[in-house]
């Protein structure tokens, strides 16, 4: 729901501006000068005011008869009415949940989507004002007030939230590398919707049979039925790092540190077990298998997203339907009570809360297969991104990062340890990992811990440490590493030529800069 501008327009603040193909319905009742004086609460909702000309008064009903593209498009924020028409083509987050407000106020969406509360996107939606409400025409409190978070479960105190609502985290630094496998607690989260509350007695997985064949409805019991497999898997969110990208040149989507990465032990059925006993094969044309959550938004669209069948039906893939997390049931945010994980492959096709598995010619048509966690050439701007040239991420590239000292922290002279992950996608293993102290001219190699990983199942990450002396007479070190995979992929060694609008695939070499203690 408006999300961040598509293009940027600036406005000179204190002046409400329309868009020059913009129709006004013609103005009824003129009487609307002051707002705060009409009982609009202030500020007005885009922080910006009209000064210069008063503004046209409009009421609900009228703004209700704006609610398609033949009528034009109205919404309300606060007392404000925006005529949103030209803009919901662009909208991020797809034109049909920008429709879902239609004719009616932003507010009940914009709690459930908390990412629009932020100056730009008021800024941006400043743009498209045309007027206010009659003061008899206030927002009903019931829409302001109801909270679809409210029900969410308590988080740990130590996780660095990137957003509330819907809830994003990650441990500091400082704790991510403290333990080979992730405590749940500390496990990093990455919600797009509100936690859905499931019973797992009532439970039950969809799984849709082939054509002609026969539909499972899974409890609980009957995947416990299916043989139990564990294994260690860490995962990644595609937009781990993206605070760098940022650092380098503005990007649209949550501000990750290192953390959006954790590594636990899963367990519970094999995918391509369920699969076979719905009576699926591997066939010869492209297929993918769709996973819904149980998560979904105000139309009742769930967080979907696909994974190719071929992936899906190799046991040495090992994707698994898993009930289990570090030995215990999955927490509530991690997908309780059941939720794909696919080793190997960028978190967003390991979907939570899992609904509903089918077998489909084509990949998930969900918004997060197709018009998002995609990557994109450093050259693509929000005006020219064409969201079906780019495949969906699947596998990721090498990744490694610092974990031990902090940028800007200062470190003892005589010796330095440094720590980190390393991790790369496909099952492809961390071979190397190489740490300079100099920015990149000289390299040590790193001592690699953690589990030794199998020849293509390596799932999960190396921790690893570095001992070396810090050089006589230095004041400060700029410390870098990188790791080599198994393909002897590489990390580059700059955030420029990998810039993307959606930050997404951030692997640069991760720089940490400290200084020395005299
Ligand atoms: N599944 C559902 N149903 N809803 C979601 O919002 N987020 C996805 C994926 N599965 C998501 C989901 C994304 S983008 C990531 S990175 C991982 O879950 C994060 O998993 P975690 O929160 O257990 O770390």
């Amino acid at each position: 729901m408006l999300a961040p501008p598509l293009r940027q327009q600036s406005l000179g603040a204190g002046r409400v501006s329309q868009p020059p193909s913009r129709r006004r319905t013609p103005n009824p009742n003129p009487v609307c000068h002051n707002a705060a004086a009409q009982g609009c609460d202030p500020p007005s909702p885009t922080g910006l005011q009209a000064t210069q000309e008063s503004p046209h008064v409009y009421t609900r009903e009228e703004v209700r008869s704006h609610s398609s593209p033949e009528t034009r498009i109205w919404v309300t924020l606060g007392c404000e009415v925006f005529d949103v028409t030209e803009f919901v083509d662009l909208h991020p987050g797809g034109p049909s949940k920008l429709m879902l407000a239609a004719g009616g106020p932003l507010e009940p969406f914009w709690a459930l989507y908390a990412v629009h509360n932020q100056p730009h996107v008021r800024e941006m939606l400043a743009q498209y004002k045309i007027g206010e409400l009659s003061p008899e025409d206030k927002v009903p409190s019931t829409l302001k007030t109801s909270d679809p978070y409210i029900d969410d479960p308590v988080r740990h105190p130590a996780l660095k939230v990137n957003s509330q609502r819907p809830f994003n985290a990650e441990p500091p630094p400082e704790l991510l590398t403290e333990n080979y496998i992730t405590p749940n607690p500390i496990f990093f989260t990455r919600n797009h919707l509100p936690v859905p509350n499931l019973d797992p007695e009532t439970y039950r997985l969809h799984v849709v049979g082939p054509p002609g064949g026969q539909s499972l409805c899974l409890s609980l019991d009957d995947l416990y039925k299916f043989p139990k497999h564990e294994i260690t898997v860490t995962l990644q969110c595609a937009g781990n790092r993206r605070s760098e990208m940022t650092q380098f040149k503005e990007v649209r989507g949550l501000e990750w540190n290192i953390g959006a990465i954790s590594t636990a032990r899963w367990a519970g059925a094999r995918l391509c077990d369920v699969l076979a006993k719905a009576g699926h094969q591997l066939c010869e044309t492209e297929a993918h298998v769709c996973f819904e959550g149980l998560d979904s938004d105000p139309t009742g669209t769930a967080y979907g997203a696909s994974i190719p069948l071929a992936r899906a039906m190799d046991p040495e893939a090992e994707v698994l339907l898993a009930y289990e997390m570090n030995g215990q049931p999955l927490p509530r945010d991690h997908g309780f009570p059941v939720r794909v994980v696919v080793p190997g492959v960028v978190g967003a096709r390991h979907v939570k809360w899992l609904g509903k598995v089918s077998v489909e010619p084509e990949e998930s048509y969900s918004h997060w297969q197709r018009r998002d966690y995609k990557g994109f050439s450093p050259s693509v701007d929000w005006d020219t991104v064409d969201f079906d040239s780019a495949p969906s991420i699947q596998e990721l590239p090498v990744q490694s990062a610092i974990t031990e000292p902090k940028d800007g922290e200062t470190v003892q002279s005589g010796e330095v340890t440094i720590k980190g992950y390393a991790w790369s996608g496909g099952g492809r293993a961390v071979v190397r990992v190489d740490v300079s102290l100099d920015g990149g001219l000289t390299w040590h190699v790193a001592e690699l811990d953690g589990e030794e990983q199998r020849p293509r199942k390596a799932w999960a990450w190396r921790l690893w440490q570095l001992q070396a002396p810090v050089p006589a007479g230095r004041k400060e070190l700029n410390i870098v590493c990188k790791a080599v995979d198994d393909s002897y992929n590489v990390q580059p060694d700059t955030v420029a030529p990998i810039w993307n609008l959606r930050g997404v695939l951030s692997n640069a070499w991760h720089r940490v800069h400290v200084h020395v203690a005299p």
